[in-house]
């Protein structure tokens, strides 16, 4: 094959060459005696003529041309007539003049039009092939490849080593449920597909291999979302004899190299950090959005004698003197005037998804003091009261307040999530395309109230912060819970792209963890056993952390859906529409796994 040029670099500068090109017939234009021909390849689109003057042989070819026909062609580049130039296309002032031909294969009439936005994402998953060949899904995947050379660059130049750790492997402790995988010649027993490479990362710095990082496929089996597959890819690094500030610099040079080079755009340097704490006292998660300019604050105290009941209830202190819940309050700038009752409705519908018991509001008409505050709970606040809700809020007429009464974790991600979504439905986002934060010291501990024990936020080998370590001795579980650790999160315009923390290296240290997590050492030895071993043998200090690609990319190209940055991406129900994944086996690759199916009565879960 001759092929000179992809189609997109047909240009002026070829004025009166003869180039050939590749690529699929994307439109044929019949126009009276003269064929003209949108040939596609994955740079652009090129016109090329055919015409009986040039070689009538070749044009009568042409006729047999169908969109998505595969061809070679050959001509020379010339002037597109003046008013037949294409502004919106980089080769739409040229055209070549085609004299030779050749059909590589003939396309069945497509399922849908390749340029026809309406289609669903249902059929274009199910032929991604076909959607694969848009310039919007050509895009993407040449912007994410970019990016991939950009990173590899960056850490190798900073001296990282690439190491790729094992698929087939155990289970990794990152809380999601594990993909497994039945071993024929181990009878009854299984591989988990790794959760993430943290385990192998880990043991690589006992190894002295001092820097490590890897492209690499990590698999959940969790609900998914809009952001959530259960495959997808970390950029994983480790390091050692480092603080979590040089981990963060690091990342910082990473994504900074990742915005300038893809993008032309300069992020802040250093990325602003917030505590954990701060986050979720004034944003209510633990990844906020700082571009929404609404905060929430907390009105506990000032509630504590009110003759509202609802809040009554939560600002109650028991015998320590600790409110059994929380009150929280978030000023809408001029909500007063922009929503009506219907839409008031239709947040405390949202807000009950998280556990939110009801949403209450005021609408601030006018001064307090003058009736002006409209709201079926403002009869019961006393002067002093609403007072106090004024100055804290620092509110002004045509503004509405939201008010959350309930346990912190439930005002918190209520009241968190109405912001985002206010800030969303109300234009409020400020328009700056990329807003980065670290947020940092993230509590060590959670309470898991189902199974009725801590369990760790980030992962067991994240170390606590030094400061911390005398709480860490307490019998008290309210103590405990209070332990911070050296774990860090990065997050971009509200998402969470990376995480990471300083790990523990210490044996005592990690074993205490364990015990205050409840996994004894027979399963501490059955699960991660190796590694705790491997801590024995020295152990440097060392940390790192995992970038999410998929979410990162589709957040730098202004995606809403991870699934756009991905070529061959599952469906909501964790499906491939392409190969119909997962599906039933023979019975013969059962037996041989030994594995039986079990069917259950319809409708009983697990
Ligand atoms: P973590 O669990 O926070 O950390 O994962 C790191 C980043 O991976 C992305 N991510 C996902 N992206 C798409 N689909 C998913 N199902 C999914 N789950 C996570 C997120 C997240 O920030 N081993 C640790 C890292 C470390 O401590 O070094 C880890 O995996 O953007
Ligand atoms: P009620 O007294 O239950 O009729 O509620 C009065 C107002 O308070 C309504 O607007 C409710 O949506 C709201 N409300 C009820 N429970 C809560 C709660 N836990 N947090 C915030 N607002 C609430």
């Amino acid at each position: 094959m001759n092929r000179t040029h992809y189609c997109n670099d047909v240009r002026e500068q070829l004025l009166g060459q003869r180039v050939s090109l590749t690529g699929w017939v994307h439109r044929r234009r019949d126009h009276g005696g003269v064929i003209f021909v949108d040939l596609r390849d994955r740079t652009g689109m090129v016109q090329v003529v055919f015409s009986p003057e040039h070689e009538a042989t070749v044009h009568r070819r042409a006729h047999e041309l169908r969109s998505e026909f595969v061809v070679e062609i050959s001509g020379v580049v010339a002037h597109r007539p003046k008013e037949t130039e294409n502004p919106n296309l980089p080769t739409g002032l040229v055209e070549v003049n085609v004299d030779r031909l050749e059909i590589f294969s003939a396309s069945k009439p497509l399922p849908f039009q390749l340029d026809d936005d309406t289609v669903s994402e249902a059929v274009r998953l199910q032929y991604r092939y076909l959607d694969l060949r848009t310039p919007r899904m050509q895009k993407n995947l040449q912007f994410r490849h970019r990016a991939n050379q950009i990173v590899r660059r960056i850490l190798d130049e900073t001296g990282f080593l690439e190491i790729e750790t094992p698929m087939l492997t155990r289970s990794t402790p990152e809380g999601a449920r594990d993909y497994l995988v039945p071993s024929r010649v181990n009878p009854g027993q299984f591989y988990a597909l790794p959760q993430s490479p943290q385990l192998f990362k880990q043991l690589l710095m006992v190894s002295g291999y001092d820097r490590y990082f890897q492209i690499v496929r990590c698999f959940r089996d969790e609900d998914l979302r809009a952001d959530r597959q259960p495959e997808f890819t970390q950029l994983d690094l480790e390091m050692s004899f480092v603080e979590a500030d040089d981990v963060m610099q690091l990342t910082e040079r990473v994504v900074s190299g990742l915005f300038r080079e893809c993008l032309g755009v300069d992020i802040p340097s250093p990325i602003p950090r917030m505590t954990y704490a701060e986050a979720m006292s004034r944003y209510g998660l633990d990844a906020p959005d700082v571009r929404i300019p609404m905060e929430l604050k907390d009105i506990t105290d000032i509630m504590a004698q009110t003759g509202f009941k609802v809040f009554a209830e939560q600002a109650r202190r028991d015998g320590s003197g600790r409110s059994r819940g929380m009150i929280k309050v978030l000023r809408v700038p001029g909500g007063g005037n922009r929503l009506s009752r219907k839409q008031i409705d239709d947040y405390t519908a949202f807000v009950s998804v998280y556990g939110a018991k009801g949403l209450a509001w005021i609408k601030v008409n006018g001064p307090w003091h003058q009736d002006g505050w409209q709201s079926p709970i403002v009869k019961f606040f006393s002067d002093t009261e609403k007072a106090a809700i004024q100055e804290v809020t620092g509110l002004e007429e045509g503004d509405l307040l939201f008010f959350g009464a309930d346990s912190h974790k439930i005002v918190n991600e209520s009241l968190g999530r109405l912001r985002v979504r206010l800030g969303r439905d109300l234009n409020m986002v400020e328009e700056k395309p990329f807003s980065l934060v670290w947020v940092t010291d993230f509590p060590l501990l959670d309470w898991d109230a189902e199974a009725k024990r801590p369990v760790s936020v980030h992962h067991p080998f994240t170390a606590p912060l030094m400061e911390d370590s005398s709480l860490l001795q307490s019998e008290n579980m309210d103590d405990l819970l209070k332990v911070r650790s050296r774990a860090y999160d990065l997050v971009l315009n509200g998402i969470e792209v990376g995480g990471g923390s300083i790990r523990i290296h210490d044996t005592v240290l990690q074993k205490q963890i364990l015990a205050l997590l409840r996994i004894d050492e027979a399963e501490a030895g059955r699960k991660f056993g190796f590694l705790l071993q491997a801590l024995e043998y020295g152990a440097p200090p060392h940390g790192g952390l995992a970038l999410g690609m998929d979410r990162l990319m589709a957040l730098m190209l202004g995606l809403e859906s991870i699934r756009d940055v991905i070529a061959f991406p599952k469906t909501q129900k964790a499906g491939c529409a392409l190969t119909q994944a997962p599906s039933e086996v023979e019975e013969l690759q059962l037996r041989e796994l030994y594995l039986r199916r079990v069917v259950r009565p319809k409708g009983e879960v697990n």
